[in-house]
């Protein structure tokens, strides 16, 4: 086992007391739902123009994270921005440049999402989302209360989660909502002997194999100790902890290469951290992470089929579509489980090519069949994974900051998921069928980019991690 430092705070057991207690009520806590849209009135002196204005200022469920928990203040100054280590970390720079860490502040929806969130809250958002999207802007207080205009910010905030905001980490202070301490300064890392360079210290940190490093962004806990983004919960109640096989061993592959111009040749870590998700701006080596991400994707399940050989006409075909999640050390999909979308598009068509029967096809503004779409007609039969947000009463919501439960169909690890259909074939049917089977992933529903005036960025890239197709023949 890889010993992790975390700090020994109050704040850091209470997140811990809950993300337990959460464990136990697999994610959705019952108790404490009163803190969700509770609405007082003019409560804080300093608030009283904004209260005049609005009001009244809502109270959201999650309270932005921490202050960095070092003694020292922080300044984006006191940080280098990627660019300033480019020259000796080409491959490093290249890999991260189009990476979603990379992205994390110019990333559209982000930027949308926080805006909707920002003047639903007044001010009680501050400084929330940006203490993962861009820990630096958070830390040295220079992204305010507002939109984000990159114009106003340094280099090194910009730049969203870049080399400084992950290698000045030091230690960690909980295991969610941004809790991990940041010391700008010399840079950790996993090189045991660094060789000395005149422009930073370097220095051994086993905490950078750890997934708990990963995690302290990784899990978006509420006050309420609601798990809205577990991935590192997942892993940790699933079997990868046991064998030791840590976020790093999927996401950051290994090959052979400098770790720094002119070093030695080592063993060295991807950057590109090739996930489920791609840009939908024009960002750098976009090619590159849609092959990878596709890859990713078309390995995180193991997909099977029983089809029969043949049916007799004016009966129901059975088909059978199994998902085995036996590859991935943790839900699948999971991250912001409630935009995710994996659903299975089955089409039976007769030996004329005629449709017969059809499930997980989409409407005309690219939505599932849903009760999101803004059609009448419904896919009764529709497998989807996307996850709802609760809100207290029950009400679904898109908004992570209205939410008190969570509905999650993901596909756990070690869990298989059976999704079975009954085909009625006409009785007039003669010849041969044909059936085509895909399992399609896209990140966002369409319904949510228009909701958030993206237009713009439709269509979403639909990938296919698997894909199947059959004759059966009508007896
Ligand atoms: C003048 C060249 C130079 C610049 C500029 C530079 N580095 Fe390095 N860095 C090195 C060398 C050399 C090593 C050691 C490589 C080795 O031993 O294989 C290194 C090692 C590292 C390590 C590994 C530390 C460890 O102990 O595991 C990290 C992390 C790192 N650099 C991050 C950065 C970041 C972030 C920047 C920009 C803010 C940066 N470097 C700028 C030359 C440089
Ligand atoms: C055994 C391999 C494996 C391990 C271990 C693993 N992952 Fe993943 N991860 C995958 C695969 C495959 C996917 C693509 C399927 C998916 O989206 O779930 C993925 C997707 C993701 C995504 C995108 C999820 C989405 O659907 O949007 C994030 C974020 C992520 N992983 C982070 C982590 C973190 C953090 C850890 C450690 C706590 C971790 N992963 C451990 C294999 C792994
Ligand atoms: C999301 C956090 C994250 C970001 C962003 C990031 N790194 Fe790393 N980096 C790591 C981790 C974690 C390791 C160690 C991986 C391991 O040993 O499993 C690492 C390893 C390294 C190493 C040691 C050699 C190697 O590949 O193992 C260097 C050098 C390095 N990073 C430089 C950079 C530079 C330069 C940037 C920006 C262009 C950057 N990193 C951005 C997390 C990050
Ligand atoms: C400082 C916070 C932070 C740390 C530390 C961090 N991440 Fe992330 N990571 C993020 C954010 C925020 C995003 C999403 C950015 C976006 O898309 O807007 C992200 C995105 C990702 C993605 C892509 C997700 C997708 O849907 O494809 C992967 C994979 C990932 N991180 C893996 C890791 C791993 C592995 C580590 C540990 C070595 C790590 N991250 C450490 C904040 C962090
Ligand atoms: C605890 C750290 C954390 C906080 C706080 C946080 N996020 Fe994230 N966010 C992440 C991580 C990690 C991901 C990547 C998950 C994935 O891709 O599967 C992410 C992904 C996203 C995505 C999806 C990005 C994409 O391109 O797929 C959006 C949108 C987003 N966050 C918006 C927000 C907003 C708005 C806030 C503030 C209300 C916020 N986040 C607060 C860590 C955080």
């Amino acid at each position: 086992m890889k010993t992790v430092r975390i700090l020994s705070m109050a704040g850091g057991h209470t997140q811990l007391a809950s993300l337990w207690l959460a464990r136990s009520h697999k994610g959705v806590n019952i108790f404490q739902q009163f803190h969700h849209s509770l609405v007082i009135c003019g409560y804080s002196l300093c608030l009283v123009a904004m209260v005049v204005i609005s009001g009244c200022e809502k109270i959201t469920n999650i309270s932005a994270p921490e202050p960095n928990d070092s003694t020292t203040v922080l300044k984006a100054s006191d940080f280098q921005p990627a660019s300033s280590c480019k020259n000796c970390h080409p491959k490093h720079f290249d890999e991260w440049s189009g990476s979603m860490h990379a992205y994390a502040l110019e990333d559209p929806v982000f930027l949308a999402l926080r805006r909707v969130g920002q003047s639903q809250y007044i001010n009680a958002l501050n400084g929330l989302c940006e203490g993962c999207h861009s820990p630096i802007g958070k830390r040295s207080n220079e992204i305010k209360w507002g939109p984000i205009s990159a114009e106003s910010l340094s280099p090194v905030t910009q730049e969203g989660i870049g080399c400084d905001a992950c290698h000045t980490i030091t230690s960690l202070s909980r295991l969610s909502n941004a809790g991990f301490v940041l010391s700008p300064g010399t840079k950790h890392g996993t090189l045991r002997d660094p060789q000395a360079n005149n422009v930073h210290a370097s220095t051994f940190n086993d905490l950078y194999q750890s997934s708990e490093y990963c995690g302290s962004c990784h899990d978006l806990v509420t006050d309420a100790g609601l798990g809205l983004e577990t991935v590192f919960r997942e892993w940790r109640q699933s079997g990868f902890q046991m064998t030791g096989k840590t976020c790093n061993e999927c996401h950051m592959a290994t090959y052979s290469g400098t770790a720094a111009v002119g070093g030695p040749v080592r063993t060295v870590h991807d950057h590109r951290f090739i996930g489920a998700d791609i840009a939908l701006i024009s960002f750098p080596n976009q090619t590159d992470q849609l092959a990878k991400v596709t890859a990713m994707l078309r390995g995180a399940l193991t997909v099977s089929h029983d089809i029969p050989a043949s049916v007799t006409a004016g009966s129901n075909l059975p088909l059978r579509v199994t998902l085995t999640n036996d590859k991935t050390g943790h839900d699948v999909p999971s991250g912001v489980p409630f935009i995710r979308q994996i659903w299975v598009s089955l089409i039976v068509r007769d030996q004329q090519g005629a449709t017969i029967y059809q499930s997980g096809q989409l409407d005309a503004n690219g939505d599932l069949m849903d009760k999101h779409s803004g059609f009448p007609e419904r896919d009764q039969n529709l497998f989807n994974t996307q996850a709802s947000m609760l809100r207290a009463d029950s009400s679904e919501t898109g908004f992570p900051w209205d939410a008190a439960y969570l509905t999650n169909p993901s596909i756990k690890p070690g869990e298989t998921r059976v999704v079975d259909y009954q085909v009625p074939v006409p009785g007039s049917a003669s010849g041969t069928l044909s059936v085509e089977i895909k399992l399609r992933f896209r990140s966002f529903p369409p319904y949510v980019i228009r909701s958030l005036g993206l237009e713009n960025l439709l269509p979403i890239p639909i990938i296919d991690m698997a894909e199947l197709q059959q004759t059966v023949v009508i007896q």
